[in-house]
């Protein structure tokens, strides 16, 4: 069909009639905004790149944001380093790396994540992330609701004790 065969046609700037626009909301209530919400935060390297820290002994991460019911953390991940296999407890989430390159092992398989590479899970969603390259990760994590418990797993996939 071309726009000819429509009976629907726009007169004049849609721009004007901003009244009959649904206005934008301050904070991400779906799954399609909080992925925006992650892509927009991505596309400002001078609102995260100053803040990331590498520590070769222990996980990096910061609090970036926080809103209602949500929380952004940022992550690095020196060469090598890797979460383990683990739950987000009720929490369902969006990953997004940032930099550099991550490898994500659940059940399925393996995936390797380059930057702008997005994850969205559910609650109950199993994953170990891994930096298996020869240079930095950094990575956006957005939690809803905020992540309050990080099940470790065996390999088998049985509940192990809760470390973080
Ligand atoms: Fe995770």
């Amino acid at each position: 069909m071309n726009s000819s065969d429509s009976d629907l046609q726009i007169a004049g700037d849609l721009l004007e009639v901003q009244h009959l626009l649904r206005p934008a909301r301050e904070h991400p209530v779906t799954v399609a905004e909080f992925v925006g919400l992650a892509r927009t935060i991505a596309a400002d390297r001078d609102l995260w790149a100053p803040l990331v820290q590498y520590d070769a002994t222990s996980r990096w991460y910061h609090r970036l944001r926080k809103g209602p019911g949500y929380e952004v953390w940022l992550l690095s991940w020196v060469p090598g380093q890797g979460s383990g296999l683990h739950d987000h407890g009720p929490s369902s989430g969006v990953l997004t790396v940032l930099d550099g390159e991550l490898t994500e092992r659940t059940d399925r398989g393996k995936r390797t994540l380059g930057a702008g590479a997005q994850r969205v899970f559910a609650p109950g969603y199993l994953h170990d992330v891994v930096n298996d390259s020869l240079e930095p990760a950094v990575s956006l994590h957005v939690y809803y609701p905020g992540l309050t418990d990080m099940p470790m797993h065996t390999a088998q996939c049985a509940p192990a004790v809760a470390t973080a």
